[in-house]
């Protein structure tokens, strides 16, 4: 057994170091090995009343072979979680000087959890327990209910969850399903997954192509959730650092450490699935490293790029519960409401002319059609919107979007789509089974 050998070494480390003292031996929090948490824990911390951190010495173990994982921090690379052997030192409330001989390390080939043991002077317990607390603090952040929103990778500029509900445009069953499977799932599912003894994780995706309201919808949704007691961690790939894997696992840590139930949102999951990372991230959503939050956590993943997430994913049950279609605008019902929506009190009766040209493009079209011609009266003075310039508004924005997406992106099949496309590829063109069609 390898703990055996490990105590076993750490009592003789003790008797040459530490021959005066007792000590107890115990399991010990991994998180005292990590080197994030050795750099940020500087030694003169004050620890519980008096007592304080003073530093550490690598030790050498011959059952451990040192190996650190790593990742990013900012925008360099940091070697993280580590296996090694240690002696910490500390001072205790009446100024004695003790130390804790610590080893770390993997049991077992599968290199899944890292294991710890110390051994600690008995009455210095309570020194030890507050650094090896302040240590995975460092290592894990912390969740307390001070913020509804958690944004990892960017600024709170990333993302801002007071969109309403009532002010995304799709369609009535659409938003109801998904609004019905996140309340389903935190009223009745958290409980039938923990039953099963399930991690309680459920993973949706939104699909679509760009600007059909995606980041909308999640902001949306965000905004119940936090009313209903969520707490919210968003997790970006679009600052400097990029989608890393790193990112994914630091959402995942926060959310575990949530004493709240969690909305986990993924923008643009596709761009993690690349190199080494997709194997990590399939492991998430297999479960094997997946969130254990007992209160529940519900994914909102989106992609534009649908064509990357493979069929291991798309196909394989469990993976992703379910994956909603955010499609353009299906008809010219909808395509009025997105208009009126956009033009506000810029309406007029006539614009209902260019209504047929918006059908098949996505909201965002729309919202820059509308913004585009107020420009174009505002640039000639005008007080109204005129139906001339709406209409000289989407031929240009038409125009725009078809040379762009010759120019800019000929490999991708997936682009605004124009009003004279096939509606049924354009609402669908994934070919997968739309949960809003069911
Ligand atoms: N379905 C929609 N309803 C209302 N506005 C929309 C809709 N789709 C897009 N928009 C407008 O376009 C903008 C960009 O959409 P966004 O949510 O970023 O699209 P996506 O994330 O799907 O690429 C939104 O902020 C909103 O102003
Ligand atoms: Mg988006």
């Amino acid at each position: 057994m390898l703990y055996q050998q490990l105590v076993q070494w750490a009592q003789e480390v003790w008797n040459t170091r530490c021959p005066d003292q007792n000590s107890v031996t115990i399991w010990a929090s991994a998180e005292c090995a990590n080197r994030l948490a050795q750099t940020q824990v500087r030694p003169g911390r004050k620890l519980r009343r008096k007592s304080r951190y003073d530093g550490f010495e690598t030790l050498d173990c011959p059952v451990i072979v040192p190996i650190s994982d790593y990742g990013t921090r900012g925008k360099k690379m940091v070697l993280t979680s580590s296996a090694g052997a240690f002696a910490f030192r500390f001072t205790d409330d009446s100024g004695e000087p003790f130390e804790v001989i610590y080893a770390c390390t993997y049991f077992g080939d599968d290199a899944q959890d890292l294991t710890a043991i110390a051994l600690v002077p008995e009455d210095k317990l309570d020194t030890w327990a507050a650094f090896e607390f302040m240590c995975a603090r460092t290592v894990r952040p912390r969740i307390r209910r001070r913020r509804d929103v958690y944004i990892i990778g960017g600024t709170d500029a990333f993302f801002d969850p007071t969109v309403e509900w009532d002010d995304v445009i799709l369609s009535e069953e659409l938003k109801t399903k998904l609004l019905d499977d996140m309340e389903a799932f935190f009223t009745k599912g958290v409980d039938l997954y923990r039953q099963l003894k399930l991690p309680p994780f459920r993973k949706l995706l939104l699909a679509g192509v760009p600007g059909t309201g995606k980041t909308m919808l999640c902001a949306a949704m965000a905004k119940l959730a936090i009313k209903r007691g969520c707490v919210v961690v968003y997790v970006s790939g679009a600052d400097r650092d990029g989608a890393s894997f790193e990112k994914i696992q630091r959402a995942l840590q926060a959310v575990t450490a949530a004493r709240y139930p969690v909305l986990l949102i993924v923008e643009e999951l596709d761009a993690y699935l690349q190199g080494d990372d997709k194997a990590r991230v399939l492991n998430v959503l297999d479960g094997i490293e997946s969130p254990n939050n007992p209160k529940g956590a519900l994914m909102l993943a989106t992609t534009n790029y649908p064509e990357a997430i493979d069929e291991r994913i798309t196909k394989r049950p469990g993976r992703l519960d379910r994956i909603f279609i955010i499609p353009p605008i299906h008809d010219e019902a909808q395509a009025e409401l997105m208009l009126r929506h956009y033009m506000a009190d810029q309406w007029q009766d006539d614009h209902q002319k260019v209504i047929a040209r918006l059908v098949d493009q996505p909201g965002a079209f729309v919202r820059e059609v509308a913004l585009h011609a107020r420009m174009l009266a505002a640039h000639e003075h005008c007080a109204d919107v005129s139906l001339d310039m709406l209409e000289k508004s989407v031929t240009s924005l038409l125009k725009q979007v078809h040379s762009e997406s010759d120019f800019l992106n000929p490999r991708r099949p997936i682009s605004m789509v124009s009003s004279s496309s096939k509606k049924s590829s354009s609402r669908n063109p994934f070919g997968w089974k739309d949960e809003s069609e069911d």
